[in-house]
């Protein structure tokens, strides 16, 4: 099926099951420890040997012997695998570095090598004994240093310009330039990478923890050098990726060649310490915004310029992609510039491009209000735009950040704030009040699925989308319950296995909209089917409470798969409506924090997202999503850093002692309104993504709670204390 046309009316606008607030379908499963992620597949693969990973100990070089003898003789050991051991390898499409070093080494702990033995304690025990010899070489490893040779980036990441923007700043009586920084960050989700791999002749099978089944199975299967068909992944449940998931990573590759090399299923998971130089993380940025405005507050030049580093081959951080549509004003640029550092290699992190890009941004419109002496809502608002600035001939398909702005300044009691920095105490705190706009694009992608009706009345839903904890599980579910007519536990959802149907995946929070369209166009399908094998004429039969109706006649479901299963299977690709019209997200954070005006200590005391993204399939799911976006936008604003020794070139807190994210106690009571919104451009669903929408702008709404509270303005993210405390002297006197 494909989407060329705004959606009408379709059996998913009887809302009975979509749009509900509905209970996890797999909770019981993940409450009950019983869903099996990666590295409990037991039963899948039994007897697995253990793997373990060996991480390079320099950031750049070669590796000029590796004595791995005495490893293999160590006891329980049953193979080593290194680079020279594993023969030639290729490179997956979505990696920068080789997965498996060595001889050259591209990034610190990059692996080097695979200890197999039949214990993991053997497997630990072995890896010390390996004698690895490096020729280490300088590398840069400083982005501000590397900043000035930073180049152009070549695909498709082009400088925009859009009339005169350095007359027009020139010539603005109220001008804003400033800097902002933001560091690496991690991913840090719960569950490491983690895979078992099993060979079957020519044939592997790896039960991984992936986000996108069909991209991870390309890429091992280039990695590997066999056709893709001769690789299965299973992926049913995954403990987070937040965008470090979404390739295929070291621990995949490594079970594989481990598991070949030791003839039998060999399980890998990455240790703690190894997950933040191993792995991909959020590259630091350095942003300049530029913002010129009338003394009447209408925005008359913009500019947005990103500096971020990656491995040579890699990409930028699209720090600067929000500026081009967020906000009118006639004299626009923005421009992105790539260096080449030898640090780990940088990704895809929840809400790539916006979340960095936005913790700028949202910080230079609130100094932007100020300086005008505008409230930084009203200023906003009146910089809202209704087409792309760029080309407003383009409409946006929704856009209510002025609805989002408005509800939440009435629902959180902005009225309460004190526009003067520093005017309102508690105590010992200081007490502020921030606002951010959240925009984050709505991507559609195509997505197939396979729908069965059994004799006993089940649907079962077969595709290879994934649940990164999400609640994908679920609303496909609710999907296809509405689809057929049937109630939630008439349905059995099977997700993450590459022998399903291919889907979206999830990425890019396309895949809530993406993967339940796919499973939409295949229930379309089914009910033609079923409709046929019961003699109804398809576009009059009504599919609810389990029967199939038409006038008078009324039949069970059930009935149609007497003969056996009613299967059908189908896709949902898109048109052009996604490049006629602009499809984003929009939303508005408001945070109140306390400022310890002693030792500076910032805690946020409420926190308020108001969400415009569509349709929302499951409230209580979407929910959960933006509430777990805002805590990572909190991590953001106050703690996440990885801290980059300069002269070794690795991330020195790679463990969740070192790399802090928020805990219960940092994150207070949490609310988030969805406006009602259907958008008929996106789909059939009328949905969009918000799963990451809902870190966007959170960080800067701190830092601007932050600087409302205290008068001291952070442009280097995090904002942490040592940066505030210099600044509150003032505040302390005043309190004596
Ligand atoms: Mo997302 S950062 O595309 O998982």
């Amino acid at each position: 099926m494909k989407f060329t046309t705004p959606a009408t009316t379709n059996p998913i606008d009887q809302l009975k099951v979509v749009g509900r607030a509905t209970d996890r379908i797999d909770g019981p499963l993940k409450t009950t420890g019983t869903a099996p992620y990666a590295y409990e597949q037991n039963k899948a693969a039994p007897h697995a040997a253990y793997g373990y990973v060996v991480g390079a100990a320099i950031a750049k070089g070669r590796i000029d012997a590796i004595d791995t003898g005495a490893a293999r003789r160590a006891p329980g050991v049953l193979a080593v695998v290194t680079a020279e051991s594993a023969g030639k390898l290729g490179k997956g499409k979505m990696n920068t570095a080789n997965l498996l070093g060595g001889p050259d080494i591209q990034h610190y702990h990059q692996a080097i090598a695979l200890v197999v033995a039949e214990t993991f304690e053997q497997a630990r025990s072995a890896a010390q004994l390996l004698d690895v010899k490096y020729v280490a070489q300088p590398g840069a490893f400083d982005l501000a240093q590397a900043r000035s040779a930073a180049v152009k980036p070549k695909d498709g990441k082009p400088d925009s310009k859009t009339g005169n923007f350095a007359g027009a700043y020139a010539n603005a009586p109220v001008r804003l330039d400033a800097s902002y920084t933001t560091p690496d960050q991690s991913h840090a989700m719960m569950e490491p990478h983690a895979s078992i791999a099993a060979w079957d002749g020519d044939k592997v099978t790896v039960w991984t923890a992936n986000q996108m089944v069909d991209w991870g199975r390309g890429d091992l299967a280039r990695t590997l050098g066999v056709p893709k068909d001769k690789v299965r992944i299973v992926s049913p449940y995954i403990g987070g990726g937040f965008g470090g998931k979404l390739f295929v990573r070291a621990e995949a590759l490594l079970a594989a060649l481990g598991a070949r090399a030791a003839q039998r299923p060999v399980k890998v998971a990455l240790t703690r310490p190894l997950m933040f130089n191993n792995t991909t993380h959020r590259p630091a940025t350095i942003q300049r915004v530029r913002i010129g405005a009338a003394r009447d507050g209408k925005i008359t030049a913009i500019g947005h310029e990103s500096w971020s580093g990656d491995l040579k081959g890699g990409q930028p951080e699209t720090a600067v992609m929000q500026t081009r549509l967020l906000y009118a004003g006639p004299n626009r640029m923005t421009a992105m510039r790539l260096a080449v550092l030898d640090l780990p290699e940088g990704n895809a992190m929840r809400a790539p491009g916006e979340a960095p890009g936005l913790m700028a941004l949202e910080i230079a419109m609130d100094e932007m209000a100020d300086k005008l002496k505008m409230d930084p809502i009203v200023f906003r608002i009146l910089n809202d735009t209704k087409v792309d600035p760029e080309k407003p001939g383009r409409p946006f398909s929704q856009r209510r950040l002025i609805d989002c702005l408005r509800t939440g300044a009435v629902e959180f009691g902005w009225k309460a704030r004190q526009p003067q920095p520093g005017a309102r105490r508690d105590g010992r705190w200081l007490v502020g009040m921030g606002v951010a706009a959240a925009f984050r694009n709505n991507l559609v992608m195509k997505s197939a699925a396979r729908v069965r009706l059994d004799g006993n009345g089940v649907i079962t839903v077969e595709t290879d989308m994934t649940d990164i904890g999400t609640g994908s599980y679920t609303i496909i579910a609710q999907t296809a319950a509405e689809m057929l007519g049937v109630t939630l536990n008439k349905v059995v959802v099977r997700l993450g296995d590459s022998d399903f149907p291919v889907s979206a995946g999830s990425g890019g929070q396309w895949g809530g909209n993406s993967a339940t369209a796919g499973v939409y166009a295949a229930c379309v399908r089914l009910r033609q089917a079923i409709a046929g094998k019961l003699g109804f004429d398809e576009s009059q039969a009504r599919f609810s409470d389990g029967q199939v109706s038409e006038g008078e006649r009324s039949v069970p479901l059930a009935a149609a798969a007497f003969h056996g299963d009613v299967v059908a299977e189908d896709h949902m690709e898109y048109g052009d409506l996604d490049k006629k019209f602009q499809q984003s997200t929009f939303g508005a954070h408001f945070v109140e924090v306390g400022v310890d005006s002693d030792t500076g200590e910032v805690r946020v005391r409420r926190m308020l997202a108001v969400c415009a993204a569509g349709r929302i399939l499951n409230p209580k799911a979407a929910r959960s999503q933006v509430i777990g976006a805002m805590t990572m936008g909190v991590g953001a604003a106050l703690m996440e850093e990885l801290v980059v020794d300069r002269r070794r070139g690795y991330f020195v807190n790679h463990d969740l002692a070192g790399y802090e994210v928020p805990v219960h106690a940092d994150i207070p009571h949490q609310d988030v309104i969805f406006l009602d919104e259907t958008d008929p451009m996106s789909s059939p669903m009328k949905a969009k993504g918000v799963g990451e929408l809902g870190i966007c702008g959170v960080a800067a709404a701190i830092a601007n709670a932050v600087y409302n509270a205290t008068g001291v303005r952070v442009r280097e993210y995090p904002v942490t204390l040592d940066k505030l405390i210099g600044g509150l002297d003032g505040k302390v006197m005043a309190r004596a």
